[in-house]
């Protein structure tokens, strides 16, 4: 069957799930039924959720959850998370608690600088272009005086901008390297507007400068666009205390503990193999919040990867050591975050989530979202350290099977209790409620 379509996005939403529905279904009005039942019926809502893209033909849900209890600078947050894993809540949770009583998290920001850049093509000689720029800098950064007025009125802006010379690299080719501070907002429309601008000034400057000749007036401008790289944009989470207060239920060896988690901790720094699935902890907890405060999770990911590998070698974000009798744990990332603008006034979710959080500044949110990741890795390196990862993710696996089988309260009691000593496992649940059942 040919299923290519034009003028796909001219069709009504109607339309559209109607194509879609006798394209790839045998039975069509059951997946018109399946996607009709999660548009909202508050008919003006369900219009903004259409609005945020194009082609929207229904919702997408992901749960949202609460992990309550962390104590971050000696304040409490219940931090709000958006995630498909059934374990991720559960353990941020559990580490918050175990973390409220050992003096909490502390975090700071130690900068808020962002980066966008104008990549262009000049023939001719740098030193040239170089006093050319030394000369129009300052009118370059005046053009942008109307996009960035509003931004300056609070604080932010153009905070640098230098000519980088990139032609060893590439022929001919150089930067408009600039640095902003964007303040609350994530800022990506507006340093994006500011390059833009820049780049056309530059292009119509240089046209008009006397000392180029012809074929230098022609700079050619690539591109204009920020960078998700934002190694001046760094959050600092950490938390510490003495080896003997790590002690509790599943922890009766606390130097024991300490030192298994230390040494875990350097398997990710040194073993790219480990250090990809021990990130990828780190980032349950970061993506949920960024999520559910209506951040870019694709551009915190980009960019916080891009740091894990800074050195060549992709490596552990976080590091852990043992001083003088006290643990600590820590990681400083990259997080170019926003609470005001883009999604956060828009998504009802997401102001409600900003609410949760006590609305707080950009700076603020950039503590929260690193703590909540630095608290998932301590939970899964407990975990792994300890009685080992499967025992919690499957008894919350065992939750999604019993609402999978749509599970009587009766049935759920009684595969309860038999799982409180059998393993659990896909096949094991599906046996005993098909048991139960006979
Ligand atoms: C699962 O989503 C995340 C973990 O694999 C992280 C880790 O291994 O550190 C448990």
């Amino acid at each position: 069957m040919n299923n290519a379509v034009t003028g796909f996005s001219k069709l009504s939403k109607e339309e559209k799930i109607q194509w879609i529905a006798n394209a790839y279904f045998s039975n069509p009005s059951e997946a018109v039924a399946t996607l009709k039942q999660y548009w909202n019926t508050d008919v003006k809502l369900q219009q903004l959720h259409d609005e945020f893209i194009e082609n929207t033909i229904t919702n997408f849900y992901l749960p949202m959850g609460i992990a309550p209890n962390f104590m971050i600078n000696g304040k409490y947050y219940s931090v709000p998370m958006v995630i498909e894993e059934s374990s991720v809540v559960a353990a941020a949770a559990k580490s918050a608690k175990f973390w409220s009583t050992r003096g909490g998290f502390k975090a700071t920001v130690l900068n808020t600088e962002k980066i966008g850049q104008v990549h262009f093509i000049f023939k001719g000689a740098t030193a040239k272009l170089q006093s050319f720029f030394d000369k129009v800098k300052n009118d370059l950064i005046a053009s942008t005086d109307s996009i960035t007025k509003n931004m300056q009125k609070r604080g932010g802006g153009i905070l640098a901008m230098e000519l980088r010379d990139k032609t060893t690299e590439m022929e001919h080719y150089y930067q408009l390297h600039v640095t902003f501070d964007t303040k609350d907002s994530m800022g990506a429309n507006f340093i994006n507007s500011c390059l833009e601008q820049l780049a056309k000034t530059l292009k119509e400057t240089a046209l008009h400068y006397e000392a180029f000749s012809e074929t230098e007036k022609d700079i050619s401008v690539v591109m204009s666009i920020l960078s998700n790289y934002v190694p001046n944009c760094i959050v600092r989470a950490e938390v510490s205390c003495s080896v003997e207060e790590l002690a509790e239920k599943k922890i009766e060896n606390p130097q024991l503990f300490a030192e298994k988690f230390v040494q875990a901790v350097r398997i990710a720094e040194i073993e790219p193999y480990r250090a990809v699935t021990h990130n990828k902890g780190i980032m349950n907890g970061i993506d949920a919040v960024v999520l559910a405060t209506g951040n870019d999770f694709r551009a915190v990911e980009a960019g916080i990867h891009a740091h894990a590998a800074r050195d060549g070698q992709y490596r552990s974000l976080s590091h852990a050591k043992i001083e003088n009798g006290i643990f600590t744990f820590w990681m400083e990332i990259p997080l170019a975050l926003g609470t005001v603008g883009g999604l956060t006034s828009l998504h009802p979710l997401v102001k409600l989530a900003l609410e949760v959080l006590g609305k707080p500044s950009a700076q603020e949110l950039m503590q929260i979202v690193a703590v909540t990741g630095l608290a998932q890795n301590f939970a899964a390196l407990r975990s792994l350290t300890t009685t080992g990862i499967q025992e919690g993710h499957m008894k919350m696996h065992l939750n999604n099977i019993l609402n999978q089988y749509q599970a009587t309260a009766d049935e759920r009691k009684a595969i309860a209790k038999h799982f409180e000593n059998h393993t659990v496992s896909h096949a094991s649940v599906v046996e005993l409620i098909e048991n139960l059942r006979k």
